[in-house]
C-alpha cells in the first residue's frame, strides 16, 4: 500500500489532521509564520500521525482528539529533528538544507522550542488530556533521555546491544509508542486493545530506527540526509554491533570508532568491516524480529482496511529507502 492509497483511505481524518497542524503554527511574528508555512511546505513522511489516525479507526472511528494526537506527534517530532539537527551539525534534511543551516542554530532552536510548545497545546484542551499529558511528556523526558545516553556511550565507544536499544527506545520508539496509544485513548477503546496498540508502536518504532541506522551505512541520495553522518560522529549502532561479533579483538575496533573525529579516513575503513562481516545481515534479523512483533501486536484488533494499513505499514518498513 502507498502512502497516496493511505492518505485516500484516511480521507477527512488526513485533511483534519493537516488543516489543524497548519492553524496551530500560525505565529504573530512575520518571519517565524513564513518560516513554519515553509517547513510545512516540505513535510517528511509523516509516519506518526498515519499511526495515529490508522490506529484509530482501527479503535472504531477518530474524534477530535485522535486529530489532536496525530498533530502533537507530527509537531513534537519535527521539534526534534530541528533541534537534532543541531545537534548533529547536519546540514540537510528531507533533500534540502536543514533549518539549522538555513537559519543559524540559534534560531532553529527557537523555531524547535516554538513547535514543542504547539505540540504541548494540541493535546492541552483534549478530553483525555490526564492521560495524554503524563504519555506525551513522558515521550518528551525519553526523547531528551535517550539522546543524552546516545552522547555519553559514544563520548567512549562502549555502546553494548543493551544500550543501543534502550537508545533507540527512548529516541525513537517511544514516540511512536504515543502515537499509537493516544488513538486508542482518544477512541476510549479496552484495555486489551490500548496495550496492544502500545506494543505495535514500540516494536514498529524499534524497526523504524534500526532501518535508518542501516540505511546509514547503505542508503542512496532518496534518503534525503546525509548518509554516514552517525559513524562519522563515532556512534556505534547496530550495524556495527553486530559485525563486531565476527571481531577478534573488539575493544581494538571500539578504539578505531574513538579516533574518528580526528582520523575521518577511519570511517571507510569500519564502514567496509561492516558491509564484509554480517553487519547489515544482523541488523535485518533484529529489525525483522520488531516486525514481527508489531503484526503479532494487531491480532486483537478487528478485521479493517486500516488494521490491513497498519500491517502493510510494517512490512513496508522493512524494505523502504527513504
Ligand atoms: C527521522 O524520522 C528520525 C528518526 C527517528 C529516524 P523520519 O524518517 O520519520 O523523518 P521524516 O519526518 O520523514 O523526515
Ligand atoms: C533520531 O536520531 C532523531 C530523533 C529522534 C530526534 P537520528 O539523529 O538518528 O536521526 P536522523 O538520522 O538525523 O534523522
Ligand atoms: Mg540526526
Ligand atoms: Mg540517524
Amino acid at each position: 500500500m502507498k502512502m497516496q492509497d493511505i492518505l485516500k483511505l484516511l480521507s477527512d481524518s488526513w485533511t483534519g489532521y493537516t488543516d489543524l497542524v497548519h492553524s496551530t503554527l500560525r505565529s504573530n511574528i512575520e518571519p517565524l509564520d513564513s518560516l513554519n508555512s515553509e517547513l510545512l511546505s516540505n513535510s517528511g513522511k509523516q509516519f506518526r500521525p498515519a499511526l495515529t489516525l490508522l490506529m484509530s479507526h482501527a479503535c472504531g472511528g477518530c474524534t477530535t482528539d485522535s486529530l489532536h494526537f496525530a498533530a502533537a506527534a507530527e509537531v513534537l517530532h519535527n521539534a526534534t529533528l530541528f533541534h537534532d539537527d543541531v545537534a548533529d551539525g547536519s546540514p540537510t534534511r528531507r533533500g534540502k538544507p536543514s533549518l539549522a543551516s538555513m537559519i543559524g542554530p540559534r534560531a532553529a532552536v527557537l523555531v524547535g522550542d516554538f513547535w514543542l510548545s504547539k505540540a504541548i497545546s494540541l493535546v492541552l484542551g483534549t478530553k483525555h488530556q490526564n492521560r495524554a499529558i503524563p504519555l506525551f511528556s513522558g515521550t518528551l523526558s525519553n526523547l531528551a533521555e535517550g539522546e543524552m545516553l546516545q552522547l555519553d556511550k559514544s563520548s567512549s565507544a562502549s555502546t553494548t546491544e543493551e544500550d543501543y536499544k534502550r537508545i533507540i527506545y527512548c529516541k525513537t520508539a517511544s514516540l511512536f509508542e504515543s502515537s499509537c496509544r493516544s488513538a486508542a485513548l482518544a477512541m476510549d477503546a479496552p484495555a486489551l486493545q490500548y496495550e496492544a496498540a502500545g506494543s505495535y508502536g514500540a516494536a514498529l518504532g524499534m524497526a523504524f530506527q534500526i532501518k535508518d541506522d542501516i540505511l546509514d551505512y547503505y542508503g542512496s541520495s532518496a534518503i534525503g540526509k546525509p548518509v554516514g553522518e552517525d559513524l562519522a560522529a563515532g556512534l556505534i549502532t547496530l550495524p556495527l554491533l553486530g559485525a563486531m561479533q565476527a571481531c577478534d579483538d573488539p575493544s581494538a575496533l571500539r578504539s578505531r570508532v574513538l579516533q574518528i573525529k580526528d582520523k575521518p579516513e577511519l570511517s571507510e575503513e569500519i564502514r567496509q568491516f561492516v558491509l564484509d562481516n554480517g553487519g547489515i545481515e544482523y541488523a535485518s534479523e533484529v529489525l525483522d524480529g520488531y516486525i514481527a512483533e508489531a503484526l503479532n501486536a494487531l491480532s486483537v484488533f478487528p478485521e479493517s482496511p486500516f488494521k490491513e494499513a497498519l500491517e502493510q505499514i510494517a512490512r513496508y518498513n522493512a524494505v523502504r529507502e527513504s
